[in-house]
């Protein structure tokens, strides 16, 4: 009793509790820098506007999982192997096919992904090779997994891969059963670029926790999947289109804004953790919202409606509270315009961010420390067994 009194108030002195641990560091990286003061992100040393600019996913994930930039061969070969991986066992899309109905997209994704790890002979083997070779297996995958899942969602078949397209030209197609347009596959391969790769997130801090008990890549990439799910993380570019449908034209968004705040709701795509300033990857969805506005009266619609709250957002809580547009703002009005269905949003952010999520668990095995922080205890001690 005595022990267990000094014990607490020595801990009261000193323990400093990080809430959702804001602010602490638990490891090194070379991945990924986010500059949350100066709006500022990097993959490997690249700002997120060069690559943005210049490179594409498929090179971006070579990027994250390497350290470099690859060759022309070493591209080459890259892509090869994600074509290689693309079809998927028929058990799983049975698996899809089956539970369809009953769940939601991001359920039938994490225990698809789970289920791969039983068609994959290297599930178990832990060497750096199998884990760089499982890496592009999920990621090719996890891509035909969420097209398969839009194809049960709207009743229609399955459509196998095809290897004459790249890695986003053939999620499109798995989707919608035809060629998408050049200007389709660069919108949409950037998004994936923007969305690949943010340091210590929550779903990756999850897959490296499951990663450091030295479990397996499925188990770990299956606890990003789950962590993605959460409407303040991946979900929220699902709730900001919700938002603008419900809002339905620019004249009613100040209404819509202002009675939500004063309600003390969140507005769903905007604040970060990290970000105190505008999210960099929110400026350059941003762009592309001037590129496609006019394809459709639905699309400007939501791009008006967006740039309405955008403007409201930035006087009411930008400045003053470092509230600002975050990735997921912007995202609704770019897939509505890509013909992606709003509860696919989520998965086709995990068809994304599974480069980074492997990178960083790779990187992460290479100096494995079980990750395992304290919690301060301020229940009872000591009491009495009621007999
Ligand atoms: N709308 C209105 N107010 C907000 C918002 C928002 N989107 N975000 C934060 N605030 C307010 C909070 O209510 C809180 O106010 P209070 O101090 O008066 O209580 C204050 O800002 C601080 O908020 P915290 O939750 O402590 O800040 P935190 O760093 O934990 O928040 C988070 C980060 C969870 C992303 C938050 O900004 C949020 O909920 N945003 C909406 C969901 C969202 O867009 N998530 C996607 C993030 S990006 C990603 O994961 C890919």
């Amino acid at each position: 009793m005595e022990i267990n009194k000094v014990t607490k108030e020595q801990s009261d002195f000193s323990v400093k509790i990080n809430y959702g641990l804001e602010g602490a560091y638990f490891t090194e990286s070379k991945i990924c820098k986010v500059d949350g003061v100066n709006g500022k992100l990097y993959y490997r040393g690249y700002s997120i506007e060069e690559l943005a600019s210049h490179s594409n996913f498929e090179e971006v994930s070579f990027l994250l999982l390497n350290g470099k930039l690859p060759r022309k061969d070493e591209l080459e070969e890259f892509s090869a192997n994600l074509k290689k991986e693309r079809e998927l066992p028929k058990e799983i899309v049975h698996i899809i096919k089956n539970i369809t109905k009953k769940e939601d997209p991001m359920h039938i994704l994490r225990t698809a992904v789970s289920a791969l790890s039983a068609y994959d002979p290297e599930a178990d083997v832990n060497t750096k090779e199998a884990n760089m070779r499982k890496s592009i297996r999920l990621i090719s995958k996890m891509a035909s997994i969420t097209a398969a899942i839009g194809r049960f969602k709207t009743e229609k078949e399955y459509i196998a891969p095809d290897n004459s397209l790249g890695h986003s030209a053939n999620f499109l197609y798995m989707l919608h059963g035809n060629k998408p347009s050049e200007k389709e596959i660069k919108i949409f391969d950037r998004m994936l670029l923007l969305h690949a790769e943010h340091s210590s997130n929550a779903s990756t801090f999850s897959v490296l926790v499951t990663g450091s008990t030295l479990s397996d890549i499925y188990s770990a990439i299956t606890s990003g999947i789950g962590t993605l799910k959460g409407p303040l993380h991946g979900e929220a570019d699902e709730n900001a289109l919700r938002m603008l449908y419900e809002i339905k034209s620019p004249d009613n968004a100040e209404r819509y804004i202002n009675d939500a705040l004063s309600g003390k709701q969140r507005i769903m795509g905007f604040g970060h953790r990290v970000y105190k300033t505008y999210d960099p990857r929110a400026r350059v969805i941003r762009e592309t919202l001037e590129e496609i506005k006019s394809s459709s009266p639905e699309v400007k619609n939501l791009v008006d409606i967006s740039f309405k709250i955008e403007t409201m957002m930035i006087e009411k809580l930008g400045r003053s509270h470092g509230i600002w547009p975050n990735v997921d703002f912007f995202s609704g009005p770019v897939y509505t315009y890509l013909g992606v269905p709003i509860e696919l949003f989520t998965p086709v952010f995990a068809v994304s961010r599974v480069s980074g999520w492997c990178s960083h668990l790779l990187e992460y095995w290479e100096n494995n420390r079980l990750i395992r922080p304290l919690d301060y205890y301020t229940g009872e001690l000591d009491l009495k067994y009621p007999k």
